[in-house]
């Protein structure tokens, strides 16, 4: 059946995204108890969440879906004005807001040991994008799915491209922030052991 093969096509490369992004929003939510535990946080751990949060993240998945995704939804009819794009692109610049200022928290903290309004941010951030990933996972990319059929191909190359042209805008291959994911696992599980 090859309109099956194409169908989910559409959205798979996001859909791979999200689950990076989900493992890094848990790492960053266990990060959220070390602090408040307190537990010394160190740099690298806040680095690489950073990194990740503004560069993979905003830089490369939000271009995806903002420059091939939802054109491609409006040209089969999906209004851009109102319902799920204006407000995914809202919340893709609250999360941009709420990763900047987890960025200077985080310089602050690594500066003072002030560790609550990083911890703050850090909350907030996990719980807007999980919530954001949630309505893009289970409603927006099911109607896109199914909208988008025929243009799967079309915008799965298109996806390709922009990823592969933003990263390397970002002198970074995929497989950084693939490790990244890993890494920090590794990381907050040592400090979460440590005395
Ligand atoms: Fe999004
Ligand atoms: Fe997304």
């Amino acid at each position: 059946m090859p309109g099956a093969a194409v169908r989910d096509v559409s959205t798979a490369s996001l859909r791979r995204d999200h689950d990076l992004i989900e493992k890094v929003l848990k790492s960053m939510a266990a990060t959220v108890q070390l602090l408040e535990s307190g537990k010394a946080v160190p740099a690298p751990i806040l680095n690489q969440v950073i990194d990740f949060t503004k560069n993979f993240t905003d830089v490369c998945h939000h271009a995806k879906e903002e420059e091939s995704l939802f054109p491609a939804l409006q040209s089969v009819g999906v209004p851009s004005r109102m319902g799920p794009i204006p407000v995914m692109l809202m919340e893709h610049r609250q999360s941009r807001e709420i990763a900047a200022e987890m960025e200077g928290r985080a310089r602050e903290y690594l500066e003072s040991g002030e560790y609550g309004p990083l911890a703050t941010s850090m909350r907030r951030y996990v719980q807007h994008v999980t919530e954001h990933l949630w309505k893009e996972n289970n409603r927006l990319f099911v109607m896109a799915e199914a909208r988008l059929q025929r243009a799967a191909s079309k915008v799965s190359e298109e996806m390709d491209e922009i990823e592969r042209r933003r990263l390397e805008e970002l002198g970074r291959e995929r497989a950084h922030y693939e490790r990244i994911v890993s890494d920090l696992d590794g990381m907050v599980r040592d400090v979460s052991r440590s005395v």
